[in-house]
């Protein structure tokens, strides 16, 4: 599907959003469907509900894109197309008498594919759906992948969109929870999203001036951390933020995952802001009365994924939603576009591994942090 000579004329491609929602979502939209019409003269059909939308006979999972229907949705955050966080067409879930069961429903994808007229489909989605969309390339489907995730984790891009808007919003609590930190001359413990990567802790910590930061790349120690704090409070500021990334963990422990929620398979990370506050209360426990501190910690969650994205991710999505429609017009399906320092480049779904990306303990961010004495436990 990737040769220039197998090319079929363009006459309509589709575009889908899959996994979690993420600022940026809709500029991406926008930005393929203004190039698509305005360059090309293409149809757009929009897929609703990620890959739901290629599984469904529902004639309303999808619907035609114009220019009219993408005005205004620049600022907007979120998908105008849905978004199923958790579809794999490769293992779809299905209920049969009450038992829930895994299904291959890809045939149905080809043939929706074929169905709905579709030379070629723009696919929005983090590392899972990277995955998929390869997968999906290697039986004939011809699509172009574009990374989105706040968790800047997609192997193959430097950055992604949706990551910037997150860094400011952790770091705009950073500054606000540092006003009560230093009035009531407390610890405040920030947790932030990122999955099984640091990015957004690091950026945040090192944005907002943090005196703690916790990654998972590297397991803490809840002794370094308690001294970090002694200092901060011999110190004239009296007071102290830590910064601490969902999936990180104590050297001593493992990572703290929510209770199971109804009707959810996947484990959630979450919670390691509260044990991190019980540990370091359990650590002052021999220490006189008047000595000590007081700890508190807010999750910040999914507030970190919604509204306006900033200007920086509308640039990146919008920049990333035009290249994925040149990708098209070149006949070079089966390709993920990316960044790569100020460049924009493209690279095979084949090439996007199966890890995430993860921080690199040798990188300049962390060198940065250390240098300027945060510690990282
Ligand atoms: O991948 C983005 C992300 O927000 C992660 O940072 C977080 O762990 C996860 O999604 C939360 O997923 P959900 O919205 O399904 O709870």
């Amino acid at each position: 599907m990737n040769s220039r000579r197998r090319q079929k004329q363009i006459e309509r491609i589709g575009v889908l959003t899959a996994g979690g929602d993420c600022p940026g979502l809709n500029a991406v939209i926008r930005a393929v469907v203004k190039s698509a019409i305005a360059v090309h003269g293409w149809d757009v059909i929009g897929i609703k509900d990620g890959f739901e939308g290629l599984i469904t006979d529902n004639p309303r999972s999808t619907i035609p894109l114009t220019l009219h229907s993408v005005h205004g949705i620049l600022a907007r955050g979120g998908t105008i197309l849905g978004a199923a966080s958790r579809t794999n067409p490769f293992l779809y879930t299905k209920r049969l008498k009450g038992d829930r069961i895994l299904i291959d429903v890809t045939p149905r994808v080809m043939e929706r594919i074929d169905e709905l007229g579709l030379n070629a489909i723009v696919v929005i989605g983090g590392d899972g759906t990277m995955r998929i969309a390869r997968e999906l390339h290697d039986m004939g489907a011809p699509l172009v992948g574009v990374p989105k995730t706040i968790d800047n984790d997609v192997d193959g891009t430097e950055y992604s969109f949706g990551f910037d808007t997150a860094v400011n919003i952790a770091t705009e609590a950073i500054d606000r929870l540092r006003t009560t930190a230093e009035s009531h001359h407390r610890v405040m413990i920030v947790e932030v999203m990122g999955r099984k990567a640091g990015w957004i802790a690091l950026h945040a910590g090192v944005g907002g001036g943090a005196d703690v930061v916790l990654i998972p790349e590297q397991p803490f120690d809840v002794t370094v951390v308690r001294e970090r704090l002694e200092r901060c409070f011999e110190d004239v500021q009296h007071s102290a933020i830590i910064v601490v990334a969902e999936g990180a963990r104590p050297k001593d422990g493992q990572e703290i995952y929510r209770a199971g929620i109804a009707g959810q398979e996947t484990p959630r990370l979450g919670g390691i802001g509260f044990y991190l506050a019980e540990r370091l209360m359990a650590e002052q426990e021999s220490l006189p009365e008047d000595a000590g501190y007081e700890i508190r910690a807010t999750v910040l969650g999914h507030v970190q994924r919604g509204g306006t994205p900033s200007g920086a991710d509308r640039v990146l999505a919008t920049r990333f939603g035009a290249a994925a429609v040149r990708l098209i017009a070149e006949g070079r399906t089966g390709r993920m576009v990316a960044l790569r320092g100020e460049y924009l480049t493209d690279l095979p779904l084949s090439r996007v591994a199966r890890m995430p990306r993860t921080v690199p303990l040798d990188s300049d961010i962390v060198q940065t942090a250390r240098e300027l004495g945060i510690s990282l436990g």
